[in-house]
C-alpha cells in the first residue's frame, strides 16, 4: 500500500521509495500478536524530536482521500533510529480495520507534533516507579522502559500489564524479557538491572500464573508482597496510570488513597494518567 497523497504528476512510488510528502512514513515491518492485537515499525522523520512517553497522530487516507487519523503511544523509546506503535484492531473501526493490514513497505501519515502527560519530567523524584497499564496501555510504558533515563532517575521500575488473557500479554512480556537480557543496559548499570525492572503481568478472564486485576492487587497489598516491596507511600512511590476511562478513574482513586497526587508537566507530583484510548470499549 503507497499513500496516494502526492502532490506532483509523478506516478505512485513503488514501495521503499522515498516518501512524496513529509508526513508520509514507510513500514519496516510488522508483527501480529493475537487476532486483536499488532505491533509495527515504521521509519522517524529526521526532524521529529519526543519524550519517552508521548503520543502523536497517525493513520491512512480514507476513502475519500481525507485521512483518517487517530491518536497513538510512540512504543519506542527517544534514541531509537525508528519508530514502534502497538496497536488495537478495532472490528469495523476506521483506522485500525485498515491499519491491520499494512505490510512492510507501505506507507503511513505521522503528524511529527508529539504531546502526551506521560513523561518523566511530570513526576517529582522518588524512589520507585510504577507502570499502570491495561491491554494497548502498555504502549507509552514499553518506551519509557526502554529509555536509560527512567533507570537514572529511579531505583525500582515496576510494570504492571493487566488483560483479561494470557496471549494478550505476550507483547511486553517479550519486551521485558530482552531488556533484562539487554547487554548495554547490563554493562551500564551491571548484573542487578534486572533486579531494577520488575514485572507484574496479571489476566483476569483466564488462568495465569499471576490474576486479578491491577486495582486489587494494589489495594490488597499482594503486588508489594509478591515482589518484596514495602507498601506504596507517597515519600517514595511514583506512578503512571494508562488505560481505559474506568480503569484510569479506579487506579487513580487507589494512588490518592495512598496520599499520591496526580501531577501535570506544568506541575509535578507523584503520579500522572493518560487515557489508552477514547470511548467505553469495543
Ligand atoms: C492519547 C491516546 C493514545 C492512544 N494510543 C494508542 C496506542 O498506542 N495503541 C492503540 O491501539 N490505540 C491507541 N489509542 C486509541 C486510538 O487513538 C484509536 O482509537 C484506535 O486506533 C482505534 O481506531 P479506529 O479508528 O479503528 O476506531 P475508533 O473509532 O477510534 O475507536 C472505536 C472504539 O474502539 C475502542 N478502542 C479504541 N482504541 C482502543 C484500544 N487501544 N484498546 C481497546 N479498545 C479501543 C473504543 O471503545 C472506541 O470507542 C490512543 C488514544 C489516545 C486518546
Ligand atoms: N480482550 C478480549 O479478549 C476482547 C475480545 C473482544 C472484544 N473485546 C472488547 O474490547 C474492549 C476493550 O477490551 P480490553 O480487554 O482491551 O480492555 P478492558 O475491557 O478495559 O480490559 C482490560 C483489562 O483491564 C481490566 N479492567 C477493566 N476495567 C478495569 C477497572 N476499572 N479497574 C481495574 N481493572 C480493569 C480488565 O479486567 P476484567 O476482566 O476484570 O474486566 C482486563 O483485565 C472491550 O469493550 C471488550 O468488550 C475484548
Amino acid at each position: 500500500m503507497t499513500l496516494d497523497i502526492a502532490v506532483n504528476d509523478a506516478a505512485p512510488a513503488p514501495n521503499r521509495e522515498k516518501p512524496t510528502l513529509p508526513d508520509a512514513q514507510t513500514v519496516t515491518a510488522v508483527k501480529h500478536w493475537t487476532d486483536r492485537l499488532f505491533s509495527f515499525r515504521v521509519t522517524r522523520p529526521a526532524s521529529l524530536r519526543f519524550r519517552s512517553g508521548e503520543f502523536v497522530m497517525i493513520g491512512l487516507p480514507g476513502d475519500n482521500g481525507k485521512p483518517i487519523l487517530r491518536a497513538y503511544s510512540i512504543a519506542s523509546p527517544n534514541w531509537d533510529e525508528e519508530l514502534e506503535f502497538y496497536s488495537i484492531k478495532v472490528p469495523h473501526g476506521p483506522l485500525t480495520s485498515k491499519l491491520q493490514h499494512i505490510k512492510e513497505g507501505d506507507q503511513i501519515i505521522l503528524r511529527p507534533k508529539p504531546v502526551g502527560t506521560l513523561v518523566l519530567d511530570a513526576l517529582l523524584p522518588g524512589k520507585r516507579l510504577w507502570f499502570l497499564a491495561t491491554g494497548t496501555g502498555l504502549a507509552p510504558f514499553a518506551s519509557l522502559m526502554r529509555d536509560p533515563e527512567t533507570f537514572e532517575r529511579y531505583e525500582q521500575v515496576i510494570m504492571m500489564h493487566t488483560c483479561r488473557t494470557a496471549d494478550e500479554l505476550n507483547y511486553g512480556r517479550e519486551l521485558v524479557e530482552n531488556l533484562r537480557n539487554d547487554e548495554l543496559l547490563t554493562e551500564l548499570y551491571g548484573d542487578s538491572f534486572a533486579e531494577r525492572l520488575l514485572y507484574y503481568p496479571t489476566t483476569t478472564r483466564e488462568e495465569s500464573p499471576l490474576m486479578g486485576r491491577i486495582t486489587d492487587n494494589m489495594t490488597s497489598g499482594k503486588v508489594c508482597a509478591d515482589l518484596g516491596l514495602p507498601p506504596i507511600n507517597a515519600q517514595e512511590d511514583r506512578a503512571m496510570i494508562c488505560g481505559s476511562l474506568a480503569f484510569n478513574v479506579d487506579v487513580k482513586a487507589v494512588l490518592e488513597g495512598f496520599g499520591l497526587h496526580e501531577g501535570a508537566n506544568s506541575e509535578p507530583r507523584e503520579f500522572v494518567v493518560e487515557k489508552a484510548f477514547v470511548g467505553e470499549g469495543i
